[in-house]
């Protein structure tokens, strides 16, 4: 299987939504990341269930959501729904019972992940990977696009990936913020196979040429 990428929404223009959703339709773009923050879990809010609606209906492409909120049980099954959501990614640090909140995504039909801050080790994924379909290790501090990739990022990639491969494991690596063209096959070769992308490109001339671009992976750069 080739990596995907994810374009995160939050970076797009919110006056011409409809446009940016369907340069993403047009592109070679496999999934639309949506950022969902609530203002305690992340110091930022972001955009909630009308605005997550209306991407759904505009999308033709898988429909990736990120929960950066806490209590994220509360809203699952609206964010399922009005999301239309193929990934549900909840916060390794936002769930006292992990278990249970991947059991209940799952019970909706929508595959799960979970996500680690840039400070949470690795190890705390052991007894949650057999049952996850994704882990998403951010990157940066979430809360904000247009940050500044964190390099020690990579040797948790690494670790991840060597966890996952021993076990066999169907989880998907997915990698978000900071990520661009000068940094994507550093992290494909790390091991990730997912990476989500704001600021690169949403802010670049041409983001249907910046995401045909980092669809190619040349493992000897
Ligand atoms: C950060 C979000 C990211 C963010 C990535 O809190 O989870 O998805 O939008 O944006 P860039 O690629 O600009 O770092
Ligand atoms: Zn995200």
């Amino acid at each position: 299987m080739t990596h995907i990428i994810a374009p995160s929404i939050l970076s797009a223009d919110f006056g011409n939504l409809q446009r940016d959703i369907e340069m993403i339709n047009q592109s070679e773009a496999d999934w639309f990341h949506l950022d969902i923050m609530d203002g305690h879990f992340v110091p930022n809010l972001s955009f909630g269930f009308p605005v997550v609606k209306a991407i759904a209906n505009h999308a033709k492409k898988p429909i990736d959501i990120h929960l950066m909120i806490e209590k994220p049980d509360i809203y699952i099954e609206r964010f399922a729904k009005e999301g239309n959501a193929a990934y549900l990614t909840v916060h390794y640090e936002a769930c006292n019972h992990l278990h249970r909140t991947v059991a209940l995504i799952h019970s909706l039909g929508v595959k799960a992940g979970v996500s680690l801050n840039p400070h949470t080790p690795i190890a705390v994924l052991v007894d949650i990977l057999p049952f996850v379909d994704m882990v998403l290790l951010m990157s940066v501090n979430p809360g904000f696009g247009g940050q500044s990739f964190i390099e020690h990022t990579l040797l948790k990639i690494k670790q991840l990936k060597e966890i996952i491969d021993k076990n066999k494991y169907p989880v998907i690596l997915q990698v978000d913020g900071g990520i661009g063209l000068d940094n994507y096959q550093q992290l494909l070769s790390a091991g990730a196979n997912a990476l989500v992308c704001g600021n690169s490109i949403f802010s670049s001339p041409n983001p249907m040429e910046t995401i045909k671009k980092m669809k190619v992976f040349n493992p000897n750069i």
